[in-house]
């Protein structure tokens, strides 16, 4: 039976040293945590936007690319808040703020509305409800929904593509000391997550273009969690639990490698 002699470079967990070990579990274990919670964050940020509880494809697509349906005060007043004021004056309200909410036409015609029919409630005064009082701050709620503005994501990708690097790096080097075959499996686990990103990263943009690109981000986001996840458990079984492998065993009694 031929099997292609090791690396010489290539080192077995058994052959490093213990204090090389304790080092790569304990960045293993951190970084793990740091992936959980991560995963817990995203999930608070991102799910139940579309009103429905969980984390879905059209929860990201809102948060991406916007919710199509204008701005807030637009939903408020044809939903929750229909029953404040007359159907006309409500109308009025939305074809200002559609027409981008100008400060003359504010002080004239809308804000006596606002006074009469919204400031008993929304006066700044309780903490939970949006503040309509001044121009300021109607304005804020007129704002049209088209996601995430770019230099959020901007500031977020650059944020993401370093800190990413370092986790997947990080791991990807423990990984390395596995022994797995097939070998394209391991280059494969290690290589996808570094490719994942780049394409979860782009995605973001994408999304505000053409929707379906969410699901490209869901799928990125996803290998990359199952490639973190098998250098994970594969790299602690065989660093702790698992036997020597023979190759690495067998290697000792190998002339070819003593060379060096
Ligand atoms: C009787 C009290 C009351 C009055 C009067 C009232 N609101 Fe509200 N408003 C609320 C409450 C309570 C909520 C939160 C309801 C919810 O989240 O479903 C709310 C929510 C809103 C929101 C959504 C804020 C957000 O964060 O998206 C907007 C916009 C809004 N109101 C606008 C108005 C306007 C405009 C008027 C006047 C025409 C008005 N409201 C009158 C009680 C009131």
């Amino acid at each position: 039976m031929s099997v292609a002699p090791l690396h010489r470079l290539y080192n077995h967990y058994s052959e490093l040293p213990f204090s090389m070990r304790i080092l790569y579990t304990g960045a293993l274990c951190i970084l793990g945590m740091g992936y959980l919670f991560g995963m817990l964050y995203l999930v608070h940020v991102y799910s139940g936007r579309d009103g429905k509880p969980g984390l879905s494809y059209e929860d990201l697509v809102i948060a991406y690319a916007g919710s199509g349906k204008g701005s807030r005060l637009e939903s408020a007043l044809r939903g929750p808040m229909s029953s404040m004021l007359p159907a006309e004056e409500a109308g009025a309200l939305v074809n200002w703020a559609q027409k981008g909410a100008d400060r003359p036409t504010y002080e004239t015609f809308i804000r006596p509305t606002i006074d009469k029919r919204c400031m008993s409630c929304h006066d700044g005064s309780n903490p939970h409800l949006a503040n309509l009082g001044g121009y300021d701050n109607i304005k804020k709620v007129t704002e049209q929904d088209t996601g995430t503005d770019i230099y959020t994501l901007v500031r977020v990708s650059h944020i993401h593509l370093f800190g990413m690097t370092f986790i997947f790096f990080i791991v990807g080097i423990v990984f390395s000391h596995a022994y797995v075959r097939p070998l394209w499996f391991k280059y494969l686990v290690m290589g996808l997550p570094l490719v994942c990103e780049a394409v979860d990263i782009s995605s973001w943009y994408l999304v505000k273009v053409y929707h379906p690109f969410a699901w490209v981000t869901m799928a990125a986001g996803g290998l990359m969690g199952l490639s973190f996840a098998t250098m994970w458990f594969i790299s602690m079984y065989q660093m702790w639990i698992g036997k020597t492998p023979s190759a690495v065993l067998k290697r000792g009694e190998d002339e070819s490698v003593v060379i060096g």
